[in-house]
């Protein structure tokens, strides 16, 4: 059994993420003075804005990793910096133990941002399709075996012919989801993928990346999930004003806030308890603690970060095993030809059906706008009143199908 165990980890892969920092320009105003000045003269008007102050860490393959914090606290700058999105940075990513650079970690991970937009006039199938015809040199047969694959493995068969348009939020998460896992990438960041959705739907979400992570490391920022979604997770780092208030397992952190007296208090959710003690806006923090009478949010939030960084939980492992790193996918990209060709495809299709809904759409209205005055001229040139009563339903009845289906 161990010795299985064992295989099972030489089989995967490690990430570790060391004294990251990340800085961005500060906005100073989008005023057309302010545009021209920073341009010019950029250096001089603008200064740096420092987001991420050394956040440190380790995972491995079969891990599902929540990244929490307040509003501001540094989630979507962390996920970006690990995926080698953002420039100005300092510190160390390397994966099996070698350091890798921004493009090869856009080689191995995939990166889903907040809010993808998704080409609403083409159906679940011909999307996957699609992204499987842009991402990989294979043959038709398989990519529809691999569309109908990921489609059976994120629960879209069901509405596979369906319009992107008319899929609910959480199918919408899953078709994303679905699109970047076709190269099966080892390492996946997913900023926020249950926003905006049900609790029900978040669940499944967060189900599937966990069936997922057995096979990738997943990076997730989320905001205060229900303990059911919470317990999915494998690890959670919680980060405050870009610094790490915790990474580790649940079951360590909550050991870790225990032995600081933090005790989640009954009527709580743990994940909602830590980011209210990591907020800087809340006023209700001492409240809630009864250990934290004196100390104000932004004492309390160096408190917790301090006695992580000085706790063992803080300490990354050394990762003496490199393990072969496969950076380019088996299959290979396709070439420019085939990748403009179902560019063209695809704006085709969007155009096609744009236009013949468009149509369709003008004529119902002029229908229902002018039916009543034309059908009840024809009832009485004709004296087919019945007739053109029945055909006049029939044209409504359309009518209002085409505006449910908008
Ligand atoms: N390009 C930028 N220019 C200036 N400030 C920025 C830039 N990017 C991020 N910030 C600031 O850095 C801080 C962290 O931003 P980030 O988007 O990482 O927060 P977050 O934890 O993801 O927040 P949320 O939970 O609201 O999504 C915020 O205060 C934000 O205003
Ligand atoms: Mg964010």
């Amino acid at each position: 059994m161990i010795i299985l165990e064992e295989l099972e980890r030489a089989k995967g892969n490690t990430i570790v993420w060391d004294d990251l920092t990340a800085t961005v320009p500060r906005e100073t105003g989008n005023g057309f003075l302010n545009v021209a000045l920073r341009t010019i003269r950029r250096r001089r008007y603008e200064e740096d804005l420092v987001i991420l102050k050394g956040v440190s860490g380790y995972a491995a393959t079969g891990n599902l990793v929540a990244i929490m914090g307040p509003s501001g606290a540094g989630k979507t700058t962390l996920l970006a910096t690990l995926a080698g999105k953002v420039a100005s940075t300092t510190g160390t990513v390397s994966v099996n133990g070698e350091t890798v650079s921004r493009t090869t970690m856009s080689k191995i991970s995939s990166y889903l941002p907040q809010s993808d937009a998704l080409p609403a006039s083409l159906t679940v199938q011909e999307f996957l399709l699609f992204s499987c015809s842009m991402k990989m040199d294979v043959s038709g047969a398989q990519k529809k075996f691999l569309s109908m694959k990921l489609s059976m493995k994120l629960g879209l068969i069901d509405c596979k012919e369906v319009l992107i348009s008319s899929l609910s939020g959480g199918q919408k998460k899953r078709l994303s989801l679905a699109s970047e896992l076709i190269t099966k990438p080892k390492i996946l960041f997913l900023d926020e993928p249950t926003t905006g959705l049900d609790t029900f739907s978040a669940m499944q979400v967060v189900q599937t990346l966990r069936a997922i992570s057995a096979e990738s490391i997943i990076f997730c920022t989320i905001h205060q999930p229900g303990m059911d979604i919470y317990s999915l997770f494998t690890h959670v780092l919680l980060l405050s004003d870009g610094r790490t208030g915790y990474f580790g397992t649940l079951e360590d952190a909550t050991r870790f806030f225990l032995s600081l007296g933090y005790e989640c208090p009954v009527g709580f959710d743990e994940s909602e308890y830590y980011i209210k003690l990591l907020s800087r806006r809340n006023p209700e923090t001492s409240a809630t603690n009864p250990n934290c009478e004196d100390a104000g949010p932004g004492e309390l939030i160096d408190e917790i970060c301090r006695a992580f960084s000085r706790s063992s939980l803080s300490r990354i492992p050394e990762i003496t095993d490199g393990g072969n790193l496969e950076i380019e996918s088996r299959e290979g990209k396709p070439g420019c030809t085939i990748q403009f060709s179902w560019l063209t495809w695809r704006i085709w299709i969007q155009n096609w059906r744009t236009m013949f809904h468009g149509w369709i759409t003008w004529i119902s209205y002029f229908v229902s706008y002018y039916d009543q005055f034309f059908f009840s001229f024809l009832s009485k040139v004709f004296q087919f009143h019945n007739w053109t009563a029945d055909f006049h339903a029939f044209i409504v009845n359309i009518c209002s199908m085409q505006k449910y289906a908008k």
